[in-house]
């Protein structure tokens, strides 16, 4: 086996352009100062991240059940280090949603939503769970900086195609 299977390598991309989705719309919801259109984007970025949680389990169960390549790398150490970033980026990718979900059950937004009263909207810099969520946000995004210059550096440097895995077209050799 040479690739991710094909449903595994799909929903790498989908929750790859998802995570920019939620990070756009939880950028716009922090920067606002309209609370209308505030209220109409919560629960987009609430929906989003939620997708991304459930597609990361639905990823980790397909490359259980369908299998994945061999280790990319001839020396252990650096497989070591790449199954060791996969690891941490699926879990911060989860805390960062789970975060998210404890930030918007304890700061009183579900009521200005439930209100439909952008009045209502709280104060988000006195919601500890906020800290959190945010302090996720940014260890994920080293993490998949690091992610991606190893692609990166294998695809062009080492040049063994290492990209090819987690393509979702079909190579035969
Ligand atoms: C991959 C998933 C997610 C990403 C990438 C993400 C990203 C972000 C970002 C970038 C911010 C702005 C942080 C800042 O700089 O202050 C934010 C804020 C927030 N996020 Fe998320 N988030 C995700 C999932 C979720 C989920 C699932 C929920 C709740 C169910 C959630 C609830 C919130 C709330 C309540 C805020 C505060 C908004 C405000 O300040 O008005 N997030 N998120
Ligand atoms: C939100 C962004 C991303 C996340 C969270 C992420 C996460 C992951 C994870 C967890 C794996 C391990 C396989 C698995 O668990 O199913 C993986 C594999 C892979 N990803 Fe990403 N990824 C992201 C973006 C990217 C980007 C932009 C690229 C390309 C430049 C990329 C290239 C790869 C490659 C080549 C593999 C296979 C590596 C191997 O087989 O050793 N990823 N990714």
């Amino acid at each position: 086996m040479k690739q991710y299977s094909k449903r595994t390598a799909l929903m790498h991309w989908v929750i790859f352009v998802l995570v920019i989705v939620a990070f756009y719309f939880g950028h716009e919801l922090d920067e606002s100062k309209d609370a209308a259109a505030k209220l109409s984007m919560y629960p987009v970025h609430f929906l989003i991240g939620n997708l991304v949680l459930l597609l990361t389990f639905l990823r980790i169960y397909f490359r259980k059940k369908d299998g994945e390549p061999a280790p990319a790398n001839a020396n252990p150490l650096l497989n070591k280090v790449a199954s060791l970033t996969h690891v941490l980026t699926n879990l911060t990718v989860m805390a960062v949603v789970v975060t998210g979900m404890i930030t918007a059950a304890t700061s009183g937004v579900v009521e200005a939503l439930k209100a439909g009263d952008p009045a209502l909207i709280p104060d988000f810099h006195k919601v500890d769970a906020k800290e959190v969520h945010e302090l996720f946000i940014g260890i994920m995004l080293l993490l998949v900086v690091f992610h991606v210059a190893a692609a990166l550096y294998h695809q062009f440097v080492v040049k063994d195609n290492l990209l090819r895995r987690i393509m979702i077209k079909r190579f035969e050799d």
